[in-house]
């Protein structure tokens, strides 16, 4: 007995599926057939939010990284250009609040540390003036805090501290910093500072082996106090221990088309997001429980049109949004978890 599939793609999210069962005669026509519809869900997880922001107007130049601080309900986002704002404050639902761009050079990466009684927001800045080569601290209102590095001097050196391109970092509640320098600069290292901006470990080489990099682009934790970097040159992800730096594993296997440029896990800690820059995709991996990190598992991916080039992105985790900082599309747009997952079911 021939078995046909129709399908027909509804809702965006579901197919539904008719399976004719019949005999096919000789003059072509279906006889004898039964029907059976089963809905198949595809993994899909997120839809893009097409009302964020309210107005995509603002995004003037190429946008590079995006920040979240859940606490507040505010995203900064980071973009290059000529006389444009460097720095947009939205909030959560879309609405534009402020701009700036002094001290502002280059752009690469940012991570926004809030507590109940500070709201900040850290930029890495990659420009070769005065204000590059470092990872700066600013307030909500664009007001520099801090700053790391030495200022528009790229270079090797630990003290004082000095960086070439810095991609990205990620601050943990306590105030210790992990930093990824960088992007394609004189360095390969993954760095921990304290607080109060001491070095607790370093790795700090350039090759293919466990702990080196090549072009790491993207860093962040989990709640089982591992640190994942997105090491985008050696087309892998490498894990540590955050209290000693030691080598926990790395995974390559869902990599071998393109190395991953960002990594977030989100709020539940069951799926990381990583995006691919040139394949212009996220993808949706397993996150693995305490232990052995295993092996990488892609649960869903999210396809996003040519030439997007998703560079860096952030989860807010209060809602699981994700925000993508497309450098190729010149802007942020957001996906959102969808809500109503419809249970499976076949004849
Ligand atoms: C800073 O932004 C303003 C617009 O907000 C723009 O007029 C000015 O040229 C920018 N400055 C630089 C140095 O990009
Ligand atoms: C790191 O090594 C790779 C090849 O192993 C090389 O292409 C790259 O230029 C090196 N980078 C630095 C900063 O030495």
């Amino acid at each position: 007995m021939a078995r046909f599939w129709v399908c027909v793609a509804g809702a965006g999210f579901l197919i539904a599926c008719v399976i004719l069962h019949g005999r096919l005669c000789g003059s072509g026509v279906l006889r004898n057939f039964v029907f059976q519809v089963s809905w198949r869900t595809e993994k899909l997880l997120y839809r893009l939010d097409l009302d964020w922001p309210n107005y995509p107007e603002y995004f003037t130049g190429t946008t590079f990284c995006v920040a979240v601080d859940s606490l507040s309900g505010l995203v900064y986002v980071a973009q290059r250009g000529d006389s444009i704002p460097k720095v947009l404050v939205f909030t959560e639902d879309g609405y534009f609040l402020r701009a700036w761009n002094y001290t502002v050079d280059t752009p690469h990466g940012m991570f926004a540390a809030s507590t109940p009684y500070e709201q900040s927001v850290w930029i890495t800045d990659v420009g070769s003036g005065s204000y590059g080569h470092t990872v700066k601290k600013y307030n909500s209102f664009g007001d520099l805090v801090q700053v790391l590095g030495t200022a528009g001097k790229k270079g090797t050196g630990l003290n004082p501290l000095q960086f070439d391109n810095p991609a990205e970092l990620y601050v943990e509640d306590t105030g210790d910093i992990y930093i990824v320098d960088g992007d394609g600069g004189l360095n390969n290292r993954l760095i921990k500072l304290s607080q109060d901006f001491m070095i607790l470990w370093l790795h700090g080489e350039n090759g293919t082996g466990p702990g080196k990099f090549n072009i790491p682009h993207s860093v962040t934790l989990d709640s089982a106090g591992r640190v994942w970097v997105a090491d985008r040159g050696n087309k892998r992800i490498q894990v540590f221990n955050k209290d000693t730096g030691e080598w926990l594993g790395a995974w390559s296997d869902c990599f071998t088309d393109e190395g991953p440029s960002s990594v977030r896990f989100t709020p539940d800690g069951k799926h990381l997001i990583v995006a691919q820059l040139g394949l212009s995709r996220l993808l949706v991996l397993a996150a693995p429980p305490v232990g052995s990190i295993g092996t990488c598992s892609v649960v869903s991916t999210i396809q996003l049109p040519d030439q997007t080039l998703p560079h860096l992105l952030e989860i807010d985790h209060m809602t699981g949004a994700i925000y993508v900082a497309e450098i190729g599309a010149k802007q942020v747009q957001r996906y959102v978890p969808l809500s109503t997952y419809v249970p499976a079911f076949s004849t």
